[in-house]
Formats: structure tokens, sequence, C-alpha cells
């Protein structure tokens, strides 16, 4: 059997749709229960619905074959997986952002508030800027607007939470959006219904 973490919530959703627009259909997955385990006996395929933030560790220990995560998520980590296939979903930007009029003071460290502290530490190291980082797990946008933080390092969807908060993106650092990944043993030891699954969806990805 093939067990496939799926992230709960947005992405999730739309992310199952595609696996049931290439025939592993699960319907009661979209049932309202508080069940995790969805099983499809006949197509052999079981689905591990798991927080976001968990699926390449659901994916690297082994207890999930393959998995679909946010490339945000899978580059803030260091996870050993394959990365599959980028499935143009749940696309949005890496961006920094800060109060609207806000001048950065190069003679200090740069105060960076962000959920992505490997990512924004790339970001700033590539381009020399001295900073101090401070991880938090959500509302991020706070930060600047408290003074705890010069700037945040966030993703920016529609531009909604930082326009309602009178922030405004000071510079795009990368592209986000969901991709499929896999358990390197299981890659070599599924391959054929792996690789099955790659160019089904492969052929039926938006660009
Ligand atoms: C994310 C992100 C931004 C917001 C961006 O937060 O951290 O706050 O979405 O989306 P937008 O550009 O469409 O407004 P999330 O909703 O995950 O909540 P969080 O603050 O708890 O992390």
């Amino acid at each position: 059997m093939l067990s496939i973490a799926l992230p709960k919530g947005r992405l999730g959703n739309s992310v199952y749709n595609l696996f049931e627009a290439i025939g592993y259909d699960c319907p009661e997955i979209n049932d309202e229960t508080r069940k995790l385990v969805f099983i499809n006996e006949e197509k052999d395929i079981k689905y591990l619905l798991v927080k976001p933030s968990d699926v390449a560790v659901y994916v690297e220990k082994g207890a999930a074959d393959i998995g679909v995560i946010g490339s945000d998520i899978l580059f803030e980590g260091n996870s050993d997986v394959y990365e599959l296939l980028d499935l143009n979903l749940g696309k949005c930007k890496m961006c920094i952002a800060a109060e609207n009029g806000w001048n950065d003071d190069l003679s200090l460290p740069l105060r960076v508030a962000s959920k992505y502290p490997n990512t924004a530490s790339r970001y700033f190291d590539s381009i020399s800027r001295r900073i101090e980082i401070i991880k938090l797990n959500g509302s991020i946008e706070l930060a600047p607007l408290l003074g705890m933080s010069d700037v945040i390092v966030d993703i920016v969807e529609t531009g909604g939470t930082l326009k309602g908060n009178d922030l405004s993106v000071v510079k795009e650092i990368e592209n986000i959006s969901a991709r499929l990944i896999a358990n390197k043993s299981s890659y070599q030891f599924k391959k054929e219904k792996i690789d099955k699954i790659v160019e089904n969806m492969n052929n039926i990805v938006e660009e």
C-alpha cells in the first residue's frame, strides 16, 4: 500500500482533488470527521492528514511514502527527501515586508521577525546584511507594528494581511508553491507506482 501525507487545510483540499483526478479517489476524505487516516483498499492507497509543517517529517521517516508540502516549509527545513514535482498549487511569494514608509538603517543589524528563520538568514547572508532573527510562530505582522522588529520575512498570498496592518512588501525573495516529495527508500521500492503518479500529475498540473 502507498501512503500519502496530505497537508490539512486549504492546500490539502486542492491537493486531494489532484490525486482524485488521476484516479486515487477516497471520497470519505471530504466528510466532516476528525479522522486522520483514509484508506482505499481497491486502489491500495492510504491518505494521512497531517499538519502542513509536519509533512516532510512523515515522509523522511517513511511513515508516508510520498507527500505534498509547500516549498516555503520544504526549503526552511533540511529534510532528506526527494522533491519530485512542482504542483503549481498554493502559489504565493516569500517576501520581506515593513511598515509603510520604512527606511533601512544600514549602520544597525536588521531585526527580522519570521516563522522562517533559515530562509530569512539565507537571504540576508546572500546580501551580506547583518540581522537579528526573532522567531515567531504566527501573526508575524504584529512584530513591526509593536516595534519588536524592523521587518518581517513571511509568505504573502493576497497581500490582505499586510494591507490590513499598514505594512507593505519591501522585496520579494522567492516564489512558493506546493511540491510532491518522496521518501528515498520508498522511491526505490515503489518506484513504478510513484513514477506513475508523477507522470499523471505532471499531465494535469497547470503551468
Ligand atoms: C499566512 C502568512 C500571512 C498571511 C498571508 O498566515 O503568515 O500572515 O497568511 O496571506 P495573505 O497575503 O493572503 O493575507 P496564516 O494565515 O497561515 O496565519 P498565521 O499568522 O497564524 O501564521
